[in-house]
């Protein structure tokens, strides 16, 4: 139920919700739809519970995690909840010394750069994120039938952060140690998939019905270097979360290249941006997967009907494919009109509605 956020039938359960349908490519009654960064700053609900109080210490109160993770439910009817939270937040339990500065992004002290730095990078213990167990059940409570999506960052785009110090265009100083000392550089990676691994089974333990790998910036990548040089150690992430059977998402902007192999790494279902259509990017990505996404999330500041028009390129695009979940091809942009978002759920519900 839309105003409440309650299950309307206290059977309901996750497992047989559209959105995990379509991740396991079953038959649909409609195409499910969330957003990705579908909470945050477009809604004023949001802006107003986190009124002065940080990002980081936000996404350490399990109570304003559950409101500010419900908002766009109640308010959009999204198919599918996602954790709030950040890609930092297990490294910050672990006692890297960064901040999230609004409109920069993730900004870490000290860069890690050497052998000397990868010893700050000690493993996460279950006990560090207490508040995520906590917080994912009453998340699970309050969502009834509704799953809850868990996520985390990819050990590239982690180490992006850890080795720039901060958001980068060109990602120069993560590259000069990929290229230059690939020994070290395997061993940071290989410490952030341990971290990574441990915080999504602390989210699967708690209850989510979903996790989600973004790999930002792997679209920095050429293809021969993300095989050799990253894709291990997201394949480690994966295979460490294989048993529990939740499907697993693997994301990341400017990945037409790697959407192939990105799957390889083992996900289940594969998230594209913009810049490849679904038909095609379902062909890269190869069968035996779910397609995610990929409304170019800009798209959403033009009229209702130019909307729809974008929006039914993707639907045709994806006609057809057996399991398609439909996103943006990246987060919802600050500025977003909230109501086109609720709009836009509508649309896709009812122009895939079977029958
Ligand atoms: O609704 C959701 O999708 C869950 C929330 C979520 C956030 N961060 C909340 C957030 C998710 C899934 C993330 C993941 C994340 N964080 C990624 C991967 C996804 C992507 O967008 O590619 C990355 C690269 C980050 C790093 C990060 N954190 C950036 C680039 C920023 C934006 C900085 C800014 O202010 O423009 C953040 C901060 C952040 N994470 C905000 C939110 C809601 C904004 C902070 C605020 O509201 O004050």
């Amino acid at each position: 139920d839309r105003a409440t956020g309650q299950p309307t039938d206290l059977q309901d359960h996750p497992r047989d919700s559209v959105f995990l349908r379509a991740c396991r490519r079953e038959s649909v009654p409609h195409t499910p739809v969330w957003f990705m960064r579908q909470a945050g700053r477009s809604l004023p609900e949001y802006r107003k519970v986190r009124q002065g109080i940080a990002m980081l210490d936000s996404c350490m109160r399990p109570d304003l995690v559950t409101e500010i993770t419900l908002q766009p439910v109640r308010r959009h009817g999204v198919d599918a909840a996602i954790y709030f939270s950040d890609i930092v937040v297990p490294l910050k339990a672990i006692g890297i010394d960064l901040d999230i500065k609004p409109g920069v992004g993730p900004v870490v002290e000290t860069p890690v750069r050497s052998r000397a730095d990868l010893e700050r990078l000690r493993p996460l213990e279950p006990g560090d994120v207490d508040y995520v167990t906590e917080a994912v059940r009453l998340l699970t409570r309050e969502l009834g039938g509704t799953p809850l999506i868990g996520f985390a960052g990819a050990p590239f785009t982690l180490a992006s952060y850890l080795v720039e110090g901060g958001p980068s265009r060109n990602h120069e100083h993560t590259k000069a140690m990929m290229y230059g000392d690939p020994e070290l550089w395997a061993a940071l990676l290989d410490r952030l998939a341990d971290i990574t691994a441990v915080f999504l089974k602390v989210q699967i333990e708690a209850g989510v019905s979903a996790v989600q790998l973004f790999d930002s910036w792997a679209g920095a990548l050429a293809p021969a270097d993300y095989r050799r040089s990253v894709l291990p150690a997201s394949a480690k992430v994966f295979e460490a979360v294989a048993g529990y059977g939740v499907p697993r998402i693997h994301f990341g902007v400017g990945t037409g290249e790697l959407l192939g192999a990105m799957g390889e790494a083992g996900a289940d279902v594969v998230g594209a941006d913009w810049r490849v259509p679904l038909d095609e990017a379902a062909r890269r990505i190869g069968a035996g997967k779910a397609v995610q996404g990929n409304l170019d999330p800009a798209v959403l500041f033009a009229p209702r009907e130019a909307v729809e028009v974008q929006a039914r390129r993707v639907l045709d695009a994806a006609h057809g494919l057996d399991g398609h979940i439909f996103n943006l091809g990246h987060g919802v942009l600050p500025e977003t009109d909230p109501d086109a978002l609720t709009r836009l759920v509508d649309y896709v519900h009812e122009q895939t509605a079977a029958g």
